[in-house]
């Protein structure tokens, strides 16, 4: 029986508080001090059950991986061509990002791999980095393109030069991390640009990485040196944090040194245009990364068209934005956003009927939805066991007149361990069902 919440309305958002580690980031240090020559020291490291899963998975690989206090680990990498063949299936849980990352990591090794997942994972979508891969000379094996993945080792991979059909992060890092162990230069090339923390990564790993917003290119056979990586706190989980506080009535919340990458905070240029009270205090930089303090108060939402060039840096902060959108006066319009279907579950499906259950009027299209801002009320809903549909009803129960139960929550744990205790210390009225 996967456990639920009774959700309702707590007192005003008020205080200061720090959110978690930054998941991509988390992942992609463990992957990179895995394969780097040297001790990497991870601080800042998201304990989540996604991000352990990577580090379990290395672990299995053969690489010593310590983890001397909560949020640090060390790694002690293996070189690119130290990894030892696992003796078994390597589970990626939840994690979507393990599993493209790793499917081009382990293509370039001599050895074959088998990479699994829970339901949700086998239902996600892997053609789009079976394909590219393949192009490069890996060889992986999936039935209808999906998990388990198939990993035969000891091909030759060579660069190639690729657009990818849809803006994706991980494909493009899958691609990157096949490039390490290519004949020649891998080139990607993006519709749109989305995070960059593995060109980053791999540059400062010392790879011969280059890169510009929307392409990056790497030159394969060169070894990567250890170094250490500070994470900073997780964008897409501040953003349940920063909706809440502009929604409830006389909310002021401090939300500390959050990770402040273009790329991933789309959500604060539609917030504030659509009257969000948000500004971003003492700027600075931790582990090469932009980090803010980011001050929100209660303000009054109007709703809007968000702009097209928005959503791939707002991509995992939809679900949040919906329940901004619901709270909001008048319409607010998402479209080009069809990824969110084949994320942890169909978001657009799922944020739908949830709202739909707190009396929110919602119109789905395929690439998107129109929601109609109005007085929410109490219910059932599903959060089908994705953690940012789980927590965004959360957020959304916090104006409802009824308490609000939410079914299946286990998986806030893959990118947000504790929510609920930083949640009811903040204010929100939040118990196990
Ligand atoms: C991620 C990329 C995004 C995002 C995911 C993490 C990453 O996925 O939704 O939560 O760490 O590269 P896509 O690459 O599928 O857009």
């Amino acid at each position: 029986m996967s456990r639920a919440w009774i959700a309702s309305p707590g007192a005003p958002l008020r205080g200061e508080l720090a959110v978690p580690g930054d998941k991509s980031i988390s992942h992609r240090a463990i992957m990179l001090g895995a394969i780097a020559e040297g001790t990497t020291r991870i601080e800042g490291f998201l304990e989540g059950e996604d991000t352990r899963a990577t580090a379990a998975i290395f672990r299995r690989l053969g690489v010593r991986i310590e983890a001397p206090s909560d949020g640090v680990r060390i790694v002690r990498g293996v070189g690119l061509h130290g990894l030892q063949p696992a003796d078994g299936p390597l589970d990626c849980g939840n994690a979507g990002t393990a599993m493209r990352l790793l499917a081009g990591l382990l293509a370039g090794q001599r050895f074959d791999s088998l990479l699994v997942g829970d339901a949700s994972l086998s239902a996600r979508p892997m053609r789009r980095v079976i394909e590219p891969l393949a192009a490069m000379g890996a060889v992986i094996e999936a039935e209808d393109g999906r998990a388990p993945l198939r990993i035969r080792g000891g091909q030759p991979l060579r660069g190639i030069d690729y657009t990818l059909p849809v803006a994706s992060a991980q494909v493009k890092s899958a691609l990157l991390l096949a490039g390490l162990y290519a004949d020649g230069e891998t080139h990607v090339r993006e519709p749109h640009p989305t995070r960059d923390y593995s060109e980053r990564m791999l540059a400062a790993f010392g790879a011969s990485c280059a890169f510009v917003p929307g392409e990056a290119a790497i030159l394969g056979g060169f070894p990567l040196q250890a170094r250490d990586v500070q994470v900073p706190a997780d964008f897409s989980s501040a953003a349940f944090f920063i909706v809440a506080a502009s929604v409830v009535p006389g909310s002021e919340l401090l939300l500390r040194r959050v990770g402040m990458n273009p790329r991933r905070t789309g959500l604060l240029h539609v917030l504030r245009a659509m009257g969000a009270d948000i500004v971003a205090l003492h700027p600075g930089e931790q582990g090469g990364e932009p980090v803010a303090d980011l001050r929100v108060r209660h303000a009054p939402l109007r709703g809007i068209e968000v702009p097209a060039q928005h959503v791939p840096d707002m991509i995992d902060e939809f679900p949040a934005l919906f329940v901004a959108a619901a709270c909001a006066e008048g319409e607010t319009v998402v479209r080009g956003a069809a990824e969110l279907r084949v994320k942890e579950s169909d978001r657009i499906a799922t944020m739908a009927a949830g709202l739909r259950v707190l009396g929110i009027r919602v119109d789905e299209a395929p690439d998107g939805a129109t929601i109609t801002g109005g007085p929410l009320q109490g219910g059932e809903v599903d959060a089908h066991g994705d953690h940012r549909i789980a927590m965004s009803l959360c957020v959304a129960a916090q104006v409802a007149a009824g308490a609000v139960r939410i079914t299946d929550v286990d998986n806030v744990a893959t990118s947000f361990p504790g929510f609920d205790d930083l949640a009811r210390g903040a204010g929100f009225g939040l118990r196990a069902a």
